[in-house]
């Protein structure tokens, strides 16, 4: 198992056999960092949390949908993390990938993973040691700031570089129902390579001005991948942000619908409880169950998973 050094992120191989005692005793563990002496406490349970896989491989391969759009604020990251979230919460078992460099989809969960997405990249580690059971049936890996040095690596490479996430992800396609990725704003190697992995695209659409500019601008991106690779599809356009007490909103909501009546979902309203659950590391089912966010999230599980029935 791996510890790594807050200070100076020296990886260091410990046995489990070590910390296991301190399982469930509520006891602190302190390590020592071989490398720069520094001192820092040991979370034993959540290192435990890395260990296994979720499941045994299963017949079928995962659902693998990306949340993305170019345009920053949007809501990829609270959709993400409540999408995924609501679907583990149904009983699918979920993978959730942040690729984002933000790395804000652990923060919003409240977690802290000790390795993630660049170590699996790297292949630093396996799949199994990168993930981390964040809640029942919802497994994160995580993004974070190291992954730009990954980008660097992956733009260097002479041939292939748009498989490089497919490669690294494929052991993990078979152990969970579906696999939901976050994407950073904007549009780099690491978004090009999650839309050759993903087969379904989940725009979120803030219902804000310039929205359906960002989204053309998006779709033009979106299909000169398509000439390359044909399983990609846009599924769900999700207008966020929605202010129902005024008009422009909801006009923009009204276009939309009318522009893509195939792939537009039931909005998510504009609450204040999806701004304030992530500084309490809560999903909105967790802080504000009976809110019209949660109410909103709910019915996007149930479109997504084609189950007008699922438990959330
Ligand atoms: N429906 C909503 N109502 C109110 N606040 C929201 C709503 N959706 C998201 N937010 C808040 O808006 C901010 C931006 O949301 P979020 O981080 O999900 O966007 P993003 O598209 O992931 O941003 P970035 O492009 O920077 O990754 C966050 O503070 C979030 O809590
Ligand atoms: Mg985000």
């Amino acid at each position: 198992m791996i510890i790594i050094c807050p200070k100076c992120s020296r990886k260091h191989n410990v046995s489990p056999d070590a910390v296991k005692p301190y399982i469930g005793t509520g006891k602190k563990l302190t390590a020592t960092c071989k490398s720069c002496r520094h001192r820092f406490p040991v979370l034993v349970d959540a290192l435990f949390a890395h260990k296994g896989e979720p499941e045994p491989p299963k017949a079928f391969k995962a659902r693998k949908i990306c949340v993305t759009l170019s345009k920053g604020g949007v809501g990829k990251t609270t959709t993400a993390v409540n999408l995924g979230s609501g679907l583990a919460l149904a009983g699918y078992k979920v993978l959730l990938v942040d690729t984002d460099t933000q790395g804000q989809s652990a923060y919003m969960l409240g977690r802290k993973p000790v390795a993630g997405l660049t170590e699996l990249l790297t292949q630093e580690l396996t799949p199994a040691e990168c993930i981390l059971e964040a809640r029942k049936n919802l497994w994160l890996l995580g993004g974070g700031k190291s992954l730009a040095g990954v980008k660097r690596i992956i733009d260097r490479k002479s041939f292939g570089a748009e498989w490089t996430l497919s490669e690294a992800l494929a052991p993990l396609d078979r152990q969970f129902d579906f696999i939901i990725m976050d994407t950073s704003p904007g549009w780099d190697q690491l978004i090009v390579n999650v839309l050759f992995y993903a087969q379904e695209v989940l725009v979120p659409v803030a219902l804000e001005v310039m929205p359906l500019h960002g989204l053309a601008e998006f779709l033009k991106s979106l299909g000169s991948i398509q000439k390359y690779r044909k399983e990609i599809v846009l599924k769900y356009i999700v207008p966020t942000f929605l202010d129902t007490r005024i008009k422009g909103p909801q006009s923009l909501y009204a276009q939309l619908k009318k522009l893509y009546p195939d792939t537009i979902c039931a909005p998510i309203r504009y609450n204040e409880s999806l701004t304030e659950a992530p500084s309490f590391g809560k999903t909105i089912f967790e802080f504000a169950p009976g809110s019209t966010a949660s109410a909103d999230y709910r019915k996007l599980v149930r479109t997504v998973s084609l189950n007008d029935n699922a438990l959330v």
